[in-house]
């Protein structure tokens, strides 16, 4: 699998929204026709701004509430879409068109689940897409004792925050 991010390209974008930031990395790298997964798609606001650029793809959105699907529904009236109400934690019996992936995108969703479920949902992911398909993951990642990006500062308030016993 290919690495389509890079330190570089994050520090130019960190402050930009992450639904134009994932367009930005993927949109022209798909090709015509391609197929896409989205593992909670939310709703729909990385597709909105990825399809206008690669308007043939055929999105397959993925979310466990009906809330964020209908609003996808709404937003995505006019491109070609399917949407999946399935629970990310039960991963293995999700089904899929049978077309092989050329992109997985999980934005801002993983961490709603417990690591072994996010190993399954990372299995998953190998599996299905295509030789040389492409992973394009975002998401907020806790690394207590890690030193980040930057001047580190971000390091030294999670260790204060778990000091004083707060680990959200
Ligand atoms: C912060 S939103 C991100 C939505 C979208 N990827 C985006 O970037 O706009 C997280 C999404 O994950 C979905 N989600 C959370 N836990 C889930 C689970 N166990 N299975 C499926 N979807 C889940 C939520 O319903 C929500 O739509």
């Amino acid at each position: 699998m290919p690495s389509i991010g890079t330190g570089r390209i994050w520090k130019a974008t960190r402050s930009a929204p992450v639904s134009w930031i994932c367009p930005f990395l993927l949109g022209r790298r798909l090709r015509p026709h391609a197929a896409v997964l989205d593992l909670g798609i939310g709703s729909g606001k990385v597709e909105e701004r990825l399809l206008p650029l690669r308007p043939n793809v055929r999105v397959v959105g993925v979310d466990a509430s009906a809330a964020m699907l209908s609003l996808a529904k709404q937003r995505l009236k006019e491109a070609q879409f399917r949407l999946i109400r399935h629970d990310l934690n039960d991963i293995e019996s999700l089904s899929l068109p049978s077309a092989p992936l050329q992109a997985v995108i999980i934005v801002q969703t993983l961490h709603h689940l417990p690591h072994p479920k996010q190993r399954e949902v990372y299995r998953f992911v190998h599996r299905h897409l295509e030789p040389g398909g492409l992973f394009l993951f975002m998401d907020r990642v806790r690394l207590p004792a890690a030193p980040t990006c930057g001047n580190g500062s971000s390091s030294k308030r999670n260790t204060r925050a778990e000091k004083a016993g707060n680990n959200s």
